[in-house]
């Protein structure tokens, strides 16, 4: 039901999708799930609506939104009547729609306004999977574009409590649908350079191992290269690193200081690294009144839990990740471990790293990003 103050409606009853497509109809926002993070949709080809998607997040204007749709139909609606989709761009979408990965297309200008591409070339597609977003979509019969549905800035919401805390005064309908199964957000790939490789320009719910090996298997030698940028302190393979307009912003970030642990990787100065248990035991308080309340965001199986399990002075708030060979669920947990330490009100919040690989790189960006400070550990 739509009540001032306290949006609820239950995404299971068509009476409550319907309540969230009229108000997108009548150009209004409304938060809802998707498979990756919850969304904050508006309807894509009207510029009212779509501003009031800045406004409410606070976005800067230079920053362009994923349009998402229903249906194949829906997305050739926003694109030039003369272009045609690419063999790449054909195996994707057979092999990842409806799913975790948005496509840049070439822009019809006379039919997606500005505010939507941010006055570039091309506009970000996806396809959720999430029933409810399907549904949506489908009963609004309009494309509609959906950021995370966050405060400019902060972690991105896995469930519709995050939504309601975060934004809930300024939504007439959050659509609950419990929680995020990918929970971070959609891998963003351009493939419209001249050179026909694919440039991630966001790492994402869709894996770079499962692009290549769909591309592979889909067009063999004919299969285009996949460029990714994996490492902040030495660059390998790529001229320059692509990203996406809004990766140069804050980002991510709660309330609370972050601090992101390497435990694999060497440092990059002297002056970063560290041993683990002298780490550790400058976190105890000074005072014995109050320990220092630490959030500790690790994998299951981490090495860093026995150096925790140690130490007097710090009261220790674990949210465990997957463990080391389960990088599906450390994306799964991270946002929703930010936001659920910021809730308990911790000091501090340590983060371990995770093996750059599969849904480790997403993992990776996202964090580096809301970490504030950054240290090497030798275990
Ligand atoms: O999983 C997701 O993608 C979620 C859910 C709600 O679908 N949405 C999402 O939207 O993450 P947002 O606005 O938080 O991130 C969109 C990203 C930004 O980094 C933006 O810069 C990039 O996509 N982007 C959008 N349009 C673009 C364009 N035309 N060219 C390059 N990058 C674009
Ligand atoms: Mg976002």
């Amino acid at each position: 039901t739509l009540q001032n103050g306290a949006p609820h409606s239950n995404p299971h009853t068509a009476s409550a999708v319907s309540l969230a497509a009229q108000t997108l109809l009548a150009a209004n926002t409304v938060a809802f799930p998707t498979e990756t993070v919850y969304g904050l949709g508006a309807l894509a080809l009207n510029t009212h609506a779509a501003a009031k998607i800045f406004t409410t997040k606070g976005r800067p204007a230079d920053n362009p939104l994923i349009v998402h749709v229903s249906s194949l139909a829906m997305l050739r609606s926003l694109l030039p009547a003369t272009y045609t989709l690419s063999p790449a761009y054909d195996a994707l979408i057979r092999h990842f729609w409806p799913g975790a990965l948005t496509l840049l297309f070439p822009s019809d200008p006379h039919t997606v306004p500005s505010i939507i591409t941010a006055g570039h070339p091309s506009v970000a597609v996806r396809m959720p999977s999430h029933p409810v977003a399907r549904a949506l979509i489908a009963v609004a019969n309009a494309p509609i574009a959906a950021p995370s549905a966050n405060s400019s800035g902060k972690p991105s919401p896995t469930r519709a409590e995050h939504v309601l805390r975060d934004l809930g005064g300024k939504l007439a309908v959050i659509l609950d649908g419990g929680f995020c199964d990918v929970g971070v957000e959609s891998t963003v790939v351009d493939g419209l350079a001249e050179d026909g490789a694919l440039r991630v320009l966001r790492p994402g719910g869709v894996t770079v191992e499962d692009l290549e090996r769909v591309l592979a298997e889909e067009l063999g030698a004919r299969a285009p290269r996949v460029l990714v940028h994996r490492r902040d302190f030495h660059d390998e393979g790529m001229e320059a690193a692509p990203t996406t307009p809004g990766m140069k912003y804050r980002h991510y970030s709660p309330a609370v200081p972050v601090t992101l642990l390497y435990t694999s990787v060497p440092s990059p100065m002297d002056a970063l690294r560290t041993s683990a248990a002298d780490f550790f035991a400058s976190l105890r308080s000074p005072e014995a009144s109050r320990p220092t309340r630490v959030g500790l965001l690790t994998p299951s199986d981490s090495r860093l839990l026995a150096y925790a399990g140690a130490l007097d002075g710090v009261e220790w708030f674990p949210f465990p990740l997957g463990t080391l060979t389960e990088p599906a669920i450390s994306a799964q947990r991270l946002f929703d471990g930010l936001l659920t330490l910021e809730q308990e009100g911790v000091d501090l919040i340590l983060v371990e790293e995770v093996a750059e690989e599969k849904e480790g790189l997403a993992f990776m960006n996202r964090i580096k990003k809301a970490a504030s400070t950054s240290r090497w550990l030798e275990l």
